[in-house]
């Protein structure tokens, strides 16, 4: 690890706020090998120097916290302060941990949303090369064709690539089950609006093998380590440990059309 101001290390350990933490040190209760430190911009290796506040070691890492939250209609994924209605919010941590969300979901859809504060984890399950799959319940304003569903199985042009569904069915009359894994902003509801359709509401319901079930809306709960574990599917690695890139599943050939983008 390289190194970091002494106050953003204290207070990233879940001891303090960052402001907190400065005035730890101006208060003379932080040590670095031994030695008093009172200058909270100071330079430390937290996995070289030995730091204590108060008599009390700190632990090189802050503690790598997992939540899934059932994200309501009305909140941001974002950190940015000016927004009043963040997904962060929802969830009290302690000081020190700073959470964010893993992907996005506009402020209209809700649904499955996995928070952390483990970057590492965060970029493997929002890169498209983890192969993770996320699923969609949308309801839209009229009923489902068939030719509604060819269309949606042919995708569309989102951010300047092409993007197809991995699966799409209808589950009701004006109600579909859509599963994605491009993980681009909008995705689902651009591929909706080139079939045709409008969204009346936008759930989703599953990351991976990790599903929603029941969490109630604004709520959430720690994911277990098995769940953590179970995130990344098994064929990422081979034997060899270097990765590989999940195979795309083929549209029967009836379905498939020339991209339009090329
Ligand atoms: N696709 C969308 O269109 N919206 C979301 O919130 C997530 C995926």
């Amino acid at each position: 690890m390289t190194k970091q101001r002494l106050s953003k290390v204290i207070a990233m350990a879940g001891i303090a706020s960052r402001r907190a933490a400065e005035q730890l040190i101006f208060d003379g209760a932080a040590t670095v090998n031994g030695k008093k430190e009172i200058v909270p911009q100071t330079m430390v290796d937290p996995l070289v120097d030995i730091i204590e506040v108060g008599g009390k070691r700190l632990t090189s890492q802050p503690k790598k916290v997992y939540y899934a939250l059932n994200k309501p209609v009305g909140y941001h994924c974002t950190n940015a302060a000016e927004f009043r209605y963040r997904a962060i919010d929802l969830i009290k941590v302690s000081p020190g941990i700073r959470l964010f969300t893993v992907g996005r979901l506009d402020k209209d859809t809700s649904g499955l949303l996995i928070l952390t504060n483990d970057g590492h984890f965060a970029n493997r399950v929002m890169h498209p090369s983890g192969g993770i799959k996320k699923e969609y319940i949308a309801k839209v304003d009229q009923e489902v064709t068939h030719d509604h569903l060819v269309t949606l199985s042919e995708g569309c042009v989102v951010e300047g690539a092409h993007v197809r569904p991995q699966r799409v069915s209808k589950i009701r009359r004006s109600t579909l089950r859509i599963v994605v894994q491009e993980g681009r902003r909008h995705e689902v509801r651009e591929m909706l609006a080139a079939a045709g359709l409008n969204v009346i509401e936008l759930k989703r319901v599953k990351v991976g093998d990790l599903a929603l079930g029941t969490i109630p809306v604004g709520e959430f709960r720690t994911l277990t380590a098995t769940e953590i574990a179970r995130m990344f599917p098994p064929q990422e690695e081979d034997s060899e440990g270097s990765s590989r890139k999940p195979r795309r599943k083929m549209l029967p050939r009836s379905q498939v059309k020339k991209r339009s983008d090329g």
